[in-house]
């Protein structure tokens, strides 16, 4: 019984996290600009620019809103990411954090 519980709240797990990536469609469409210079996935073996799919979320926002701000240095993200509003950033943060398995 315990068992059961257990596998069913980790299948409820499972089907939100899944949801909840599937809804963020302003992620995955921002995203889509994103893959060309950053790679499809984990296995692209890019070094420049920085794998980013599975990276922290809080790591992509932060990253990205100091690429606006210029208060990183960058040669191209500081012109990309003035083109979003922190929802943008959010949501393209998040989508890219659910990638990757990790
Ligand atoms: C034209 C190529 C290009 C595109 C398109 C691009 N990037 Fe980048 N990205 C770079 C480069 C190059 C760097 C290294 C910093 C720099 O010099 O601009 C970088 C760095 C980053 C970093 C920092 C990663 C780290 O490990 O420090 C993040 C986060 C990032 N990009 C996110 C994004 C997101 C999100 C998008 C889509 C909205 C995007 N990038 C689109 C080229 C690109």
């Amino acid at each position: 019984m315990k068992g059961t519980m257990i596998a069913a709240a980790t299948a409820l797990l499972f089907v939100t996290g899944l949801a909840s990536a599937e809804e963020n469609l302003r992620g995955r469409t921002i995203g889509s600009a994103c893959f060309g210079c950053h790679g499809a996935g984990s296995d692209s073996g890019a070094a420049i620019p920085p794998i980013i799919v599975g990276a922290p979320a809080q790591f992509i926002e932060d990253s990205l809103k100091a690429f606006r701000e210029d208060s990183r240095p960058s040669t191209i993200m500081g012109r990309i990411a003035k083109g979003y509003t922190d929802e943008d950033i959010a949501a393209v943060a998040q989508y890219f954090s659910t990638l990757g398995g990790n």
